[in-house]
């Protein structure tokens, strides 16, 4: 979202780090961590170091083929044995692994060691059901273990995962299942949400009525709702049936480190989501060494993020980084406010959480009840503190630091994207912290602002985010389509990745972040593309043509403000407003969230027929229109 940046910029309030940050920091010299991270191979491969590898590698970087890097070229790894596996022969054995939480006070504590057994199982289970290396496996889950486990049973297949959110629309499931292909769904009779049982299986039956490519669904209990055994089709059959006298051992499969590990699908400029292709090896070293350096991981931690699964904060920081640093790592299904706006705050009490981490929507949604509730509880155990998905605002930072973080927890603002896979921009706890500043690129990392042309703009000026070196845990391509992943990203500016985001940098090099430069949407920390909307729109009876824009909004970041031609009959009147947004929702989830909806007679275009939102949003926002050149009406 482009907000006022000069606003931004204006802020002054530099927070340093205590000595106790300082004393506890892993990294306890920025300027000394990122001068190492120059020597990018050097750097990458002493943080490789920590993992049991089957074959070392035989170089750190290829660049031959750019923009096809490839990473810890010829190694031989599994993250699973890595995530799970290795703890077990140390002290972290009866460590606990997850810690799942629910909006109704259940919980579960598994072990390295019961996760260990558990992922074995069904791993065999799906070996059974005939998964092999290279095939795709769906899930459609809530945030619960069975989840984490089916992710890491894939992984110890060497089987690429594919995990669809649930909050996402049968439309939107459809789409995903059918262009990964995948042979299984893994799926649960329901999640809890504020009270209510949401029925996932109800979706999935929908869904799979045009999925033809999957064989089995895999239903895992885990509400009580009842389905019985002579309701499932004969596709399906119950998880609990599958592991049945599984054995608990399973022998990992030696991954290639560029042999894929996930998809995960995003919205981009278009209406088809990108799948975003990630591979092994380099991901695993990219997502462990931030977590570790960016919040501080030491044994004894209770991390927490909660993010869901679905997204890649889920991936990168809820499963795999935690789990590859041996940490506990809390995985809660429900609501920010659900019973109470308290909930979150009274999970960090109870069980001692001592890293947190979040998005900027969820702290101003909690703003909203006051400072009342933080308050209650005692959040001594917080350490250290950590926002993502979009720019937080200097006042939601204050009231995150104050309240929560009782202004003695650093704040992490880690700037990534699904295609990233890792932070790349974000302090570490020994960092002078600007509120709204992400600050620097991560060491071994290199950022900056160009123009058009990829030619650095003056400090304090808006330009182009761009990463200039390769990164492990960067996405290797978009799924069977080459050509997207070239255009989206590498053409416009010739050697460098272009992010998608507007930035600034200020005198001391520290990034602003603005917002999308393209037509994808934050909304609530979630990326949705204005085509994907539009589509949704003119997929309803009484709509001619649509175009979208994102609005700022106070809590969600951004919402929808819909411009639409209504066909001949139709009138925009209540009933038809209701429909409408019943409509999108059904077409798109509740991540579409709907603000205006306005009837217009016709819609700014470029002569070759595309809509201007730019104009649209210049005239929303009372806002000088610009270059109009090639409009065409
Ligand atoms: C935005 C989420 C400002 C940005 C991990 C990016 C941010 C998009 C930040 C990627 C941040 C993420 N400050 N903006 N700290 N973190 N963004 O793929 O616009 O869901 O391009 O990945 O989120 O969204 P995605």
């Amino acid at each position: 979202m482009v907000r006022d940046t000069d606003v931004l910029l204006h802020e002054r309030r530099i927070f340093e780090p205590d000595e106790e940050t300082i004393q506890n920091a892993n990294v306890k010299d920025w300027e000394a961590e990122i001068e190492k991270g120059k020597d990018l191979e050097k750097y990458w491969a002493e943080k490789a170091q920590q993992f049991e590898w089957f074959q070392k590698w035989d170089k750190v970087l290829d660049d031959s083929n750019k923009p096809f890097y490839k990473w810890f070229v010829n190694g031989k790894i599994n993250l699973a044995y890595n995530a799970v596996d290795r703890w077990i022969h140390t002290e972290k054995r009866n460590q606990i692994a997850i810690l799942y939480v629910n909006e109704r006070g259940d919980e579960r504590k598994i072990t390295y060691y019961e996760l260990y057994r558990e992922v074995n199982k069904f791993a065999n289970a799906l070996k059974n059901l005939g998964v092999k290396k290279g095939d795709k496996v769906s899930m459609y889950l809530p945030m619960c273990p069975h989840l984490m486990v089916s992710i890491l049973a894939c992984n110890k297949i060497g089987a690429i995962h594919s995990v669809v959110y649930s909050g996402l629309s049968v439309g939107a499931f459809v789409e995903r299942m059918n262009d990964a292909r995948a042979k299984i769904l893994i799926t649960a009779d329901g999640t809890f949400r504020r009270g209510k049982i949401i029925d996932l299986k109800k979706i999935s039956d929908e869904a799979m009525l045009q999925c033809p490519t999957i064989e089995t669904v895999i239903v895992v209990k885990h509400t009580g709702n009842p389905i019985k055994t002579s309701e499932l089709s004969g596709k399906e059959i119950f998880y609990d049936r599958v592991i049945e006298g599984e054995p608990a051992e399973f022998e990992p499969e030696p991954m290639d480190s560029e042999d894929p590990l996930f998809l995960l699908y995003t919205s981009g400029s278009t209406g088809k989501p990108k799948g975003v292709l990630h591979t092994t090896a380099g991901y695993m070293v990219g997502v462990s060494t931030t977590m570790k350096d960016i919040f501080d991981i030491q044994d004894n931690d209770l991390w927490w993020c909660t993010a869901d699964i679905g997204w890649i904060t889920g991936h990168s920081y809820l499963i795999y980084a935690p789990l590859l640093l041996g940490t506990t790592t809390l995985v809660y299904e429900g609501a920010p406010d659900y019973p109470d706006p308290g909930i979150w705050w009274q999970i960090v009490e109870k069980y001692g959480v001592t890293k947190f981490y979040t998005a900027p929507t969820a702290i101003r949604h909690l703003m909203r009840y006051g400072d009342k509730y933080p308050n209650i509880y005692n959040l001594s155990s917080l350490k250290i503190l950590g926002t993502v998905g979009e720019p937080i605002n200097p006042e939601a930072w204050i009231w995150y630091h104050k309240n929560v973080g009782k202004e003695k927890c650093p704040i992490m603002d880690t700037w990534w994207q699904t295609e990233t896979g890792m932070h790349l921009i974000s302090p570490l706890p020994v960092s002078p912290l600007k509120p709204g500043s992400a600050t620097r690129a991560f060491p071994g990392v290199e950022a900056d602002v160009v123009d058009e042309e990829g030619n650095p703009v003056p400090l304090g000026k808006g330009g182009f985010l761009v990463i200039k070196t390769p990164w492990p845990a960067m996405f290797r391509t978009l799924y069977k389509d080459e050509e997207r992943f070239i255009e989206a990203y590498w053409k416009d500016i010739p050697g460098v990745y272009k992010a998608g985001d507007m930035a600034r940098k200020d005198e001391d090099g520290y990034f602003w972040i603005q917002g999308r430069s393209d037509d994808v949407l934050k909304i609530a920390g979630h990326r949705i593309g204005t085509a994907e909307v539009e589509s949704a729109f003119v997929s309803h009876p009484a709509v001619a043509e649509a175009a979208v824009i994102g609005k700022d909004d106070p809590i969600k970041g951004q919402v929808i403000k819909a411009f639409l031609i209504l066909k001949e009959g139709y009138h925009l009147n209540t009933d038809l407003i209701e429909d409408l947004k019943r409509h999108v929702r059904h077409e798109l989830g509740p991540v579409a969230v709907l603000g205006e909806i306005e009837e217009v007679q016709s819609l700014p275009k470029t002569r070759s027929g595309k809509i201007m939102r730019r104009v649209l949003r210049a005239r929303e926002l009372g806002e000088d229109v610009g270059d109009t050149s090639t409009l065409e009406e």
